[in-house]
């Protein structure tokens, strides 16, 4: 399986990364010093930041009914690597288009919940409760946010004790879905913020879910530890869920100012080919200040070109 991945280290020497990264280096002449001097562009179809022809993604079409949700894990054990920021901005670009969408806080950190303006920390009930107590129904712990159509299962530390406590429960790796299934006719999309681990809360994450979507900060070494990530991925599949298949890798952070930033891009691309997202999030400090605000980009600041980049990112995964 590790063969998939190349190791990071060779990007600099890999003879099949130069021709991407030249091309990338294209796509913005005004940004990269020197870039001026190089050849002209023939003429052909414009490119976008991962070096392939841009696309324009539909409007989605609005929806008269709802569900059954798709339901996305976005998961990486790597931690600070835009799961979160993701799962938010994802969530409320895809709320927008008039979609109802489900957000699971399933990280004990809680950073999710406090993301969408609710501190997890003074709640009774969470999606802790939900997974151990049997007398819990889904609608006693469920919130709505800011954004109409964008609901919340919220999080908080109860949940490390869940990692713990499920390991003796029957089929603890199906708690998730089991817990999950009762509503999923009401949502369209679900999105499950995983923690950064793969342990059994994020293997629970996996077996409740249709696809994955595997944010990956573009600084070198983003590609270390995706082979044990897809490891997982394709264990779950064969030996409890058949459904689920990777929904695509997101490049996030990206600096197109910079080589590094460049290289690291091109790398990811030759690694996973079309599984990556034509959508890449810059790295913009308009995402912290959000957290703090405690709402989506899209509201906080909609016209910015971050939220312009996750309403481009809900079209895509809307067109997949
Ligand atoms: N595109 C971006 N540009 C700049 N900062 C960002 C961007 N995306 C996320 N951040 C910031 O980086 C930090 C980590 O992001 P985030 O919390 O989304 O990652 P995570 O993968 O969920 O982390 P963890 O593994 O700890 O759960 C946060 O402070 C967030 O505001
Ligand atoms: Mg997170």
């Amino acid at each position: 399986m590790s063969t998939i991945v190349p190791e990071p280290g060779e990007a600099a020497t890999d003879q099949t990364a130069g021709p991407a990264v030249e091309v990338v280096a294209e796509t913005a002449p005004t940004v990269v010093p020197g870039a001026a001097q190089a050849a002209p562009v023939a003429a052909g179809p414009a490119l976008d930041a991962t070096g392939r022809p841009a696309i324009d993604f539909p409007e989605p079409a609005p929806v008269t009914e709802h569900g059954p949700a798709r339901v996305i894990a976005l998961c990486n054990q790597k931690g600070g690597v835009g799961k979160t920021t993701s799962t938010i901005n994802l969530g409320a670009a895809l709320a927008e288009t008039g979609r109802r969408v489900l957000l699971i806080d399933f990280d004990p950190q809680g950073a999710l919940s406090v993301g969408l303006g609710v501190n997890p920390h003074e709640l009774d009930l969470t999606i802790y409760n939900l997974l151990m107590q049997r007398d819990v129904a889904i609608d006693e712990v469920l919130l709505k946010t800011s954004v109409p159509g964008l609901d919340l299962l919220p999080g908080n530390i109860d949940l490390s004790a869940a990692e713990v406590q499920l390991v003796s429960e029957v089929a603890r790796e199906q708690t998730l879905a089991r817990v999950l299934a009762p509503v999923l006719g009401e949502y369209d999309v679900v999105l499950i913020d995983c923690q950064p681990s793969l342990g059994l809360l994020t293997v629970n994450a996996l077996a409740a879910s249709d696809g994955v979507i595997i944010p990956l900060e573009c600084e070198y070494f983003a590609l270390r530890g995706v082979a044990l990530l897809m490891d997982t991925i394709y264990r779950v599949q064969e030996r409890i869920n058949p459904r689920l298949e990777v929904e695509g890798i997101l490049a996030t952070m990206y600096d197109s100012r910079t080589l590094h930033g460049r290289e690291v891009l091109a790398r990811v691309v030759d690694a996973f080919g079309d599984k990556v997202f034509h959508t890449v999030i810059a790295r913009t400090v308009r995402f912290p200040e959000t957290t703090v605000a405690g709402e989506p980009i899209t509201t906080y600041a909609s016209s910015s070109t971050g939220a312009a980049a996750y309403r481009q990112l809900a079209r895509e995964v809307l067109a997949r």
